[in-house]
């Protein structure tokens, strides 16, 4: 008879110590703490033959969106598909995951992870591990319909239920439905201050209703609860930069950006990525960044060879553009043309929205804003595929609100400025990109 770990799902290891510590390390990743990856390497070293410790470890592998991780994950899958005779029924779904990722079918990858929950709700591996393909694939529907399937299977008790509630807040939020959203973000937050996915969701909802004094005062009140240093500590400063940015409060958007997104030769691409995201839109307001883009572009020139994440392409390009780095630029577009050629679910990816989006991005950072207008144009309601946010994407566009502006467009910028009045009715940045299109 097959022990449970402390979420009440099967393992088949039998060592209840080993279990409790992996029971720990999920916890610790529910939470998006430091440092599930290497208590797992540890518990691996000492008893190799734990099946479900070793998925959750490739599983973190697989959703890391950094190509650099994937030999690892291809690593724990050759082991795992050795020890897969001896796996449970729920083990054996999340090595049937990990292949289908490793096989490049990455919506199949996502769905097996769903499967797994259909017999086994109380898998919250397979939840936040499936949670997070929904991310990086802009599956906004299963981001809110995944955790919706297990609730049921969950108490209010349950030590980990506020965690499921900040994904379905999450899910709620990506799918439009802001109120429930919010409601469903408040009381995960209220049940557990760890929850800095929780908090997220939270900032999401209180961003796409234009709540921001709101948002800012909500932030700042639980910030000191982040840490420092940790994706999501950063990432939540990116959301409190994004409020700062819609009050047209630059300096502080900046100020915040140096205190916790500056980029270093060793930071992670999901950090990058907020410092680049930041940095493009305080230059499209006029702000003098200075060199900070050096070593972010320094960093995505290592990665333009990826051809994985289109969302990671577009960031890289952003930094090729802003700092004028044409042989980047066009090295980059040269390996998504080739890329988008493949008839594989990341090829489709690219020729659909990665690649056109990058072009919209390179035109504009030679000031051609006609084409950067017609290829973001075109590809911008595809953008969803690349995954992230709605909030992420937005950037998209800035970008073409901008590009109209610069290329004398009016009615395109006054068209576009309807859109974010819509859910943004009082904003200062809006007013001050009408001011500009006048
Ligand atoms: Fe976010």
């Amino acid at each position: 008879m097959d022990k449970l770990d402390r979420f009440g799902a099967q393992v088949s290891h039998k060592d209840q110590l080993d279990i409790d510590v992996f029971g720990e390390a999920a916890e610790l990743m529910l939470g998006y703490a430091p440092d599930p990856v290497g208590m797992i390497n540890t518990l691996l070293e000492k008893s190799p033959d734990f099946i479900m410790a070793r998925c959750f470890l490739a599983g973190i592998f697989l959703t890391a969106s950094d190509k650099r991780r994937q030999p690892l994950m291809h690593k724990h899958y050759d082991i795992l598909a050795t020890q897969a005779e001896h796996a449970n029924e729920r083990e054996k779904g999340h090595i049937h995951a990990l292949k289908l990722w490793s096989g490049g079918n990455l919506y199949a990858a996502s769905q097996a992870y769903a499967d797994i929950l259909n017999t086994c709700p109380r898998d919250i591996v397979a939840l936040q591990l499936g949670h997070q393909t929904d991310f990086l694939l802009g599956h906004a529907s299963s981001t809110r319909d995944r955790p919706t399937r297990v609730l049921g299977h969950w108490s209010k008790t349950d030590p980990q239920y506020s965690y499921i509630l900040g994904m379905q807040a999450f899910g709620l939020e990506e799918a439009g439905h802001y109120s429930a959203a919010q409601s469903m973000a408040e009381r995960c937050v209220g049940m557990n201050e760890k929850d800095t996915w929780g908090v997220h969701a939270l900032a999401h909802c209180l961003e796409m209703q234009g709540k921001v004094d709101e948002g800012v005062d909500f932030m700042t009140r639980c910030e000191d609860r982040w840490g420092n240093d940790t994706y999501m500590s950063i990432h939540n400063r990116w959301h409190l930069g994004l409020y700062y940015l819609e009050r047209c409060e630059f300096d502080t958007a900046l100020a915040m950006h140096d205190a916790h997104m500056a980029v270093t030769p060793k930071s992670e691409l999901m950090d990058m990525h907020d410092s680049a995201a930041l940095l493009w839109r305080l230059q499209m307001d006029g702000v003098d960044v200075g060199d900070r883009w050096n070593v972010v572009a320094d960093n995505y020139a290592c990665v333009i060879d990826q051809a994985y994440m289109s969302f990671t392409d577009l960031h890289a390009m952003m930094s090729f553009a802003a700092t004028g780095r044409d042989k980047e630029a066009k090295a980059q577009i040269a390996v998504l043309e080739n890329a988008a050629t493949a008839n594989t679910d990341t090829g489709t990816i690219i020729q659909q929205a990665g690649l056109p989006l990058v072009r919209g991005f390179e035109a504009f950072g030679r000031g051609d804003y006609a084409a950067a207008k017609r290829h973001i144009g075109n590809a911008r309601h595809n953008s969803h595929l690349m995954g992230g946010s709605i909030a992420q994407r937005d950037v998209i566009n800035w970008t073409l609100i901008e590009a109209a502006i610069r290329d004398g467009d009016t009615p395109m910028a006054n068209a576009l400025l309807a859109e974010r009045t819509l859910m943004k009715p009082h904003s200062p940045l809006t007013d001050m990109f009408a001011r500009k299109a006048a």
